[in-house]
């Protein structure tokens, strides 16, 4: 092996046929050694060596340039936005959206508000129909011009979850956002987890979250929608829940808060064929009165007035009090916020 292929090797890279040719041919370390005082060899190997290192930085694929194609299309227009209509930043009529997890709890609750608004949502869960809360939140979002639309489907399902986002986008030609609220918690303490266990909460809290962004920025990239996606991570991926041992649940929402950064790098700015241009973020939910929650009591007694008392409102969240920030997330609203993570928690992580 010649010194220049030594060289490369030991920075983990692999030379070209044309730097091989250049090398291989002369170049083995007692040679170089003898020709140390040349600097003709000297410059030739480092050249080399240079446009090796060049040539496989080019292949490593990176994020897009935003100074490339600024995002000046998604900024507001102040003559369209500005006291012709009321909030029209928040208007979604005729815009189309996934929420995971959306047959009860905060996911129904944040679907409702992008349907309220004239959106039409899809709601994707793992249950075989929608909890009883569903036909009033319909007929609701008829009422004020959206539509709600159910269909069971698990995240950890990726060709389901990719299959199903394909079919609303084609059939509608666009796809405007996703809230990826589908979740599972389970207590226990730390050394009690097996690796399977440890893997199923990831997989659906974590991975299927990812898959669920993925399937569907491929189809807004496809469509060249410009939108946006909110995950709903929780404050208890900034701290650990004093009292509570949920180590994989806390790891697996940090995870979520921690992949809303990377994807905005990705996929925020506009590429100069008209894709991207997908805002990234995430609501980090304290405590709320969901049907998770009330497990939670029911496993641990006194739970609630324990949480009652460590916010500054003494009292535990409401889901409609996040369709509010799902709407600001996923609207032209929050149109220069992304790659990052509204705490909503009544000040409990705040003290
Ligand atoms: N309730 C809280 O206090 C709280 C606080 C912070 C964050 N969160 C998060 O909010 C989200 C909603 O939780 P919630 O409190 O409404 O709980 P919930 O149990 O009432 O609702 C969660 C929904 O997700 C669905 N789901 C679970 N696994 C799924 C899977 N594999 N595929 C598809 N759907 C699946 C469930 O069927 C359920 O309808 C979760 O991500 C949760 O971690 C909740």
């Amino acid at each position: 092996m010649s010194l220049c292929q030594r060289i490369l090797t030991r920075h983990g890279l692999r030379a070209s046929p044309a730097v091989m040719k250049t090398t291989s041919t002369s170049i083995s370390s007692t040679q170089f050694r003898q020709m140390h005082s040349s600097k003709s060899v000297a410059t030739t190997t480092t050249q080399a060596l240079l446009a090796e290192f060049e040539r496989r930085s080019n292949t490593i694929p990176k994020p897009p340039e935003s100074r490339e194609n600024p995002m000046i299309g998604i900024a507001p227009a102040a003559r369209e936005n500005v006291g012709q209509k009321r909030f029209a930043d928040f208007n979604l009529n005729g815009r189309v959206f996934v929420v995971t997890g959306g047959a009860r709890g905060l996911g129904l609750s944040l679907a409702e508000a992008l349907a309220e608004t004239g959106g039409n949502v899809y709601c994707f869960d793992r249950q075989p129909e929608a909890g009883p809360q569903w036909g009033e939140a319909s007929r609701r979002a008829e009422e004020y011009g959206g539509s709600l639309h159910y269909r069971q489907q698990d995240v950890q399902d990726s060709e389901g979850i990719d299959r199903n986002i394909a079919e609303i986008a084609d059939k509608h030609q666009r796809l405007d956002g996703i809230i990826a609220a589908a979740g599972v918690q389970h207590l226990a303490p730390a050394m009690e987890w097996t690796r399977e266990e440890a893997n199923r909460m990831m997989d659906i809290n974590y991975t299927g979250l990812m898959m669920t962004a993925t399937s569907a920025a491929r189809q807004m990239f496809k469509y060249k929608c410009h939108g946006s996606m909110c995950f709903i991570a929780s404050m208890s991926g900034s701290v650990a829940n004093k009292g509570l041992l949920s180590p994989v649940y806390n790891s697996s929402k940090a995870a979520v808060v921690q992949l809303a950064r990377n994807l905005a790098m990705e996929w925020s700015p506009i590429r100069k064929d008209g894709t991207g241009g997908i805002r990234v973020n995430c609501i980090s939910p304290g405590h709320i009165l969901t049907p998770m929650v009330l497990k939670n009591f029911e496993e641990v007694p006194g739970l609630r007035e324990k949480w009652e008392s460590e916010n500054m409102m003494g009292r535990l969240a409401e889901t409609s009090e996040f369709k509010g920030a799902a709407l600001f997330l996923l609207s032209n609203a929050s149109s220069f916020m992304t790659g990052n993570n509204l705490v909503i928690d009544g000040g409990h992580t705040a003290w």
